[in-house]
């Protein structure tokens, strides 16, 4: 079985120390940092910009994962990608040329990702999945932490891995909102390579034993 990717994201961290909240993803033995970003208008919430990357930066040398959960992305790639995102992930809904997006973010030298919103279908990516580095499926509709997961979510995981199948396709597919030791199993059966956690890892105790607890050891 292949290892499980747990995200933390920083949506749910104490913003008055951020860097010491990528500190505490780093030690948890975690395998990426998500980084929520939000403009108050693609989704109801503000959270934070590219600076906020760019200062956190030297916290951690796990590869930064900034989902962009705002309106006009082609606007924010670049400073994203030079504030020091390995990955970056736009809405499907947040622009019509997004294969043009997602070509200018591999321009930038780093990863893309797609993400859908619970009422997308996966049929809308078709086009784009070519060319995609990762899909990330909202479990939640996007804005807030501490939601609970939306379970036909995970029947696009299902689609997505037998399309992913069928066109020998490398993407990898994550998984973001409501995601704790409950729902993870479910995620696991579906086929996710990723798994978004917020609330239920800043919440967590001992966030070592939680990161392995999701990873199912
Ligand atoms: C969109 C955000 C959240 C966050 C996960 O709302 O992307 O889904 O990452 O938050 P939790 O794990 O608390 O649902
Ligand atoms: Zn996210």
């Amino acid at each position: 079985m292949v290892r499980l990717l747990v995200a933390p994201s920083l949506l749910s961290a104490d913003f008055s120390a951020p860097g010491e909240a990528v500190r505490a993803i780093d030690a948890s033995g975690a395998d990426w940092v998500h980084l929520d970003v939000m403009d108050g208008s693609f989704v109801p919430n503000i959270t934070f910009g590219h600076k906020l990357v760019a200062d956190t930066r030297p916290f951690s040398s796990l590869p930064f994962d900034a989902h962009l959960m705002t309106e006009h992305p082609d606007r924010h790639i670049a400073d994203f990608a030079h504030a020091g995102a390995d990955l970056i992930t736009v809405h499907l809904e947040a622009a019509v040329h997004i294969h043009r997006i997602l070509t200018a973010i591999h321009d930038l030298g780093k990863k893309a990702g797609i993400a859908i919103v619970p009422s997308t279908p996966v049929s809308a990516l078709t086009e784009v999945l070519p060319v995609v580095d990762l899909v990330l499926v909202m479990t939640v509709n996007p804005g807030f932490g501490g939601q609970t997961l939306i379970p036909n979510t995970l029947d696009k995981v299902r689609g997505l891995c037998n399309i992913r199948r069928e066109k020998n396709y490398p993407f990898l597919i994550s998984v973001d909102g409501g995601i704790n030791e409950e729902t993870v199993p479910r995620a696991r059966e579906a086929g996710v390579d990723v798994v978004v956690t917020g609330s239920a890892f800043f919440t967590a105790a001992d966030k070592a034993r939680f990161v392995r607890a999701i990873r199912g050891i």
